[in-house]
């Protein structure tokens, strides 16, 4: 595999853009495979929208509701530094942790299926930095093998209810079996209080998450979850829009739209929640 090690210096000043840290390094190493420097350069405003998913490294789009790899690039360089250590409890297809290889960053990666464990395994067998990165199985909503206090950041990709079933019922604890908002908000606030536990005071944690219809009407999933984050403590650092591109669902949706009157989805929320210095505040 043609991986390529860029510092600093390779990369043109526009890339960088002030953080909590500083001036982002974009950093001292990144190793790419395509060459992309664009692929760096870093969202400025609140709106984010990649048409071109990022396809270099192991990166695949054939995994379904994987998140572009240009988001976990983002919230990785502008709330972490190398050698961190970056959650994410729902590894789906790897996508954050292959990152996280990439970026020298230190990673620790759960799924409750064994199928998703196995597949994000294989797309981190490629040669990149020298950082850990382990996956395993296991439940976001109980994370105790993580010691209080421990995590620099977390990046969080949930099923947005049951929009898309991830083991069609198989397999107990998975969110994408609960269709109630409700109880599913309720789960999604046990997962939340597990990351205000394990995350450093001062540190970010990050969550996609997009709405859905129900008789015709808006369902806000993502209004909802939020409020359940500033429950548990969490103070809002950010709120994203970002675009949605390539919805399969379109295709049906599409013609219905303008029949029943009512628009298509097609943006999510990706909310970056602080965890405060002192007690959370
Ligand atoms: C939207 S996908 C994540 C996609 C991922 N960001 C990617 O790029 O491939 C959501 C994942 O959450 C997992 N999941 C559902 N309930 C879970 C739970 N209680 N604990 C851990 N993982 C869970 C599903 O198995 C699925 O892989």
């Amino acid at each position: 595999m043609n991986i390529r090690t860029y510092h600093s210096s390779d990369v043109v000043n526009e890339t960088a853009s002030p953080n909590q840290y500083g001036t982002i390094k974009n950093t001292d190493k990144i190793y790419l495979e395509n060459n992309e420097l664009e692929d760096i350069k870093l969202e400025q405003t609140t709106i984010w929208s990649f048409p071109k998913r990022g396809n270099w490294s192991t990166h695949k789009g054939n995994f379904r509701g994987n998140w572009a790899p240009q988001v976990p690039r983002n919230l990785i360089l502008m709330y972490s530094n190398e050698r961190e250590t970056v959650l994410d409890p729902m590894v789906g297809s790897g996508t954050t942790l292959i990152e996280c290889k990439l970026l020298n960053r230190n990673a620790i990666g759960y799924d409750i299926n064994p199928e998703n464990v196995q597949l994000t395994k294989q797309r981190l067998n490629f040669e990149g930095s020298d950082s850990n990165v382990i996956v395993e199985v296991g439940d976001a909503r109980k994370l105790s093998k993580i010691e209080n206090e421990s995590i620099d950041l977390i990046t969080n990709h949930p099923p947005y209810a049951n929009i898309i079933q991830y083991s069609n019922g198989m397999l107990e604890g998975d969110l994408s079996n609960i269709s109630d908002i409700n109880r599913f908000c309720d789960e999604i606030e046990l997962v939340a209080i597990e990351f205000f536990r394990v995350l450093k005071p001062g540190k970010f944690c990050a969550i996609l998450i997009g709405s859905t219809r129900k008789n015709g009407m808006f369902i806000p999933i993502p209004h909802m979850v939020l409020d359940r984050f500033l429950r548990v403590g969490f103070v809002l650092k950010e709120e994203i829009i970002k675009q949605q591109h390539n919805c399969g669902s379109n295709q049906y949706w599409g013609s219905r739209s303008a029949r029943f009157n009512f628009l298509l989805i097609m943006h999510e929320h990706l909310f970056v929640f602080k965890k405060g210095e002192k007690n959370g505040k």
